[in-house]
């Protein structure tokens, strides 16, 4: 059985719109995109999931203003009604109380484009940039409370240029986010990734013997 997965969006959508790709484009991927959900109406990714077939809700948070509790009511009702398996986080720029992560445990992933844990939060690629990191990237991992922290599903890596600013790393790393999202959906629906407390753990293991030096040696 597929599992029924929504994505939660606040933006743009392009890993919601890459989660959606890969999942029509494989009979056999194991979720079905049951529902995108944002927290504001003017998100640019609910044109692209509507395109896609896929039924939109808008949960607006902003009518609530700090209490959390009462928006995740509301969005609960709708992932109640489609029979929300598993959520995905898409650039959802909304933080969750300690209780509904709870509730959710084990089943919400969140991308975030640093190599985590290194730079959480806001600004990343400025943080990498400033720290001058040789190695950035994106990671997929199970929500917490904590922001942008949890066992850690997936990770791709990019080279980082001497000539990079934040927004052409950003840009490659993207193009990596829409790699690993859809790959570490698949491994968790298909339960070949399981949460073994703080870790996340393959259950066949892989070898992956390649690695990334930057610079490159002669
Ligand atoms: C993505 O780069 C995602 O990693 C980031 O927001 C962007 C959303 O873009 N998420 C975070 O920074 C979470 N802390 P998208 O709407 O095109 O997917």
């Amino acid at each position: 059985m597929k599992r029924r997965v929504a994505i939660l969006i606040s933006g743009r959508g392009s890993n919601m719109a890459a989660l959606i790709d890969a999942a029509a484009a494989d009979a056999d991927f194991p979720a079905d995109i049951v529902a995108v959900m944002s927290n504001t109406a003017s998100a640019g990714g609910l044109a692209i999931a509507e395109q896609a077939g896929i039924p939109t809700v808008v949960v607006e948070s902003k009518p609530f203003g700090k209490d959390r509790a009462g928006f995740e009511a509301k969005l609960q009702a709708a992932l109640d009604d489609a029979r929300v398996e598993l959520i995905c986080l898409g650039g959802f720029m909304r933080l969750f109380t300690a209780e509904f992560v709870q509730r959710w445990h084990g089943k919400i992933l969140n991308i975030h484009p640093s190599l985590l844990p290194s730079f959480p939060g806001l600004d990343p690629h400025g943080q990498a940039l400033r720290a001058g990191v040789k190695i950035s990237g994106a990671t997929v991992h199970f929500v917490i409370p904590e922001t942008d922290a949890g066992p850690i599903v997936m990770q791709g890596a990019v080279a980082v240029r001497d000539d990079d600013d934040a927004e052409s790393l950003a840009a490659r790393v993207l193009s990596v986010e829409h790699k690993i999202y859809p790959e570490a959906l698949r491994l968790v629906a298909s339960d070949a990734a399981r949460l073994d407390g703080d870790y996340c753990r393959l259950v066949t293991l892989q070898s992956c013997d390649d690695s990334l030096i930057v610079p490159p040696p002669r």
